[in-house]
């Protein structure tokens, strides 16, 4: 069941603090019916997004701080972030683009990691209200992070009913690569509600891209079958997590890109993830190839929570809806390239509910 709205959609802007040089940031609440989230245009975060529960009990859904300062903070695991201009990881951050080789910051073990040092996350977007909703907009000048083309990327946040809809476009006057995604952290106990080991996914996904020791896909596509990848049927993330199986030790638990069933370009389903204790459930559609299935493996503690529960491992899991990881060096993977004169245009929608 979804939940119906009850109320006219409404956003509201206010300030929610300023950077280091004075920058002012705000903060958007966007209500609808009975669900509200918060967006920032630092990082085009989406830093809160409360739901009712079986018995209407409201929790916040998603970890986030209550303070504009905590996301400044380095290294903030991408705590609700649009990640930018790679999301996931390129190879020896290398890549050759047109016959000409590109190094960009190498910032994860070997690799490069969520566009690098400074990535798309750190920097305090343009706002501009939309019907329903915010648009957050970001020009990364060419050369940023080493990356060719100056990229004008936006970030469209809208509520409508039970469905949060977020709509990337981008435009280069190089040829680039690009791999935007929402690196939102769920736990649909509640943020400050222990982990989410006992929730039960299934992901939309017959195969996925094996990785090597430090992550990056081996350029197979293989299938989960007869692996603990394997969510075609809806199982707890815990269930599995410990299997010796080289893949999940390598992960440190799950930490993988799927690669979707549905037809890229289209709306699919992604994932959808419920929790047998609240009730609550989410449903993850895309336009996108892939998702990113990370169990929040490298959460330890170092970072608080608004409601002062430290986020321990597994205490979130991210859908990263995206292109696959180490595209640009991989011929047989769908393309992230994006050249002067096309847009691209990707949609995520994450639909709140609660499970019969
Ligand atoms: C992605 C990566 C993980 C990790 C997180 C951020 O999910 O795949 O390995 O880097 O981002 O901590």
């Amino acid at each position: 069941m979804a939940f119906s709205a009850t109320a006219q959609g409404e956003v509201k802007m206010s300030i929610w603090g300023h950077t280091a040089d004075g920058v002012a940031v705000p903060i958007y609440t966007l209500t609808n019916g009975q669900i509200e989230v918060r967006v920032t245009a630092y990082g085009a975060y989406l830093v809160s997004v409360r739901t009712p529960d079986r018995t209407g009990k409201m929790a916040d859904v998603v970890l986030g701080f209550d303070s504009f300062d905590t996301y400044t903070i380095k290294p903030n695991p991408y705590m609700g972030a649009i990640v930018g201009r790679y999301g996931n990881r390129i190879a020896g951050g290398k890549f050759t683009l047109d016959g000409k080789t590109y190094q960009v910051p190498v910032n994860n073990g070997p690799n490069a990691l969520h566009g690098g040092t400074k990535g798309f996350d750190q920097y305090v977007w343009q706002a501009k209200e939309v019907p329903d909703g915010v648009e957050f907009t970001h020009v990364s000048p060419d050369g940023d992070m080493g990356f060719p083309g100056t990229l004008t990327a936006t970030v469209r946040y809208t509520l409508k009913g039970s469905t949060l809809r977020i709509d990337f476009t981008a435009k280069t006057d190089k040829a680039t690569v690009l791999n935007l995604t929402s690196h939102a952290y769920f736990n649909l106990h509640g943020d400050d509600q222990g982990n989410i080991l006992d929730h039960k996914i299934e992901i939309a996904a017959d195969r996925f891209t094996p990785v090597d020791a430090t992550l990056i896909p081996t350029g197979e596509l293989a299938p989960v079958a007869g692996t603990p990848l394997d969510f075609r049927k809806p199982e707890a993330i815990g269930a599995r997590i410990d299997a010796d199986n080289e893949q999940m030790k390598r992960g440190g638990g799950y930490d993988f890109n799927y690669v979707l069933n549905g037809k890229p370009g289209t709306l699919h389903l992604a994932a959808i993830v419920t929790d047998p204790v609240s009730g609550r459930k989410l449903t993850v559609e895309t336009t996108e190839p892939g998702v990113q299935f990370y169990s929040g493996n490298f959460l330890d503690g170092s970072f608080t929570g608004r409601h002062g529960v430290k986020y321990e491992k597994h205490a979130a899991f991210c859908l990263e809806t995206q292109h696959f990881p180490d595209s640009p060096n991989r011929a047989n993977f769908p393309s992230t390239v994006l050249r002067p004169g096309e847009t691209m245009h990707s949609t995520t929608t994450f639909t709140f509910g609660v499970a019969k």
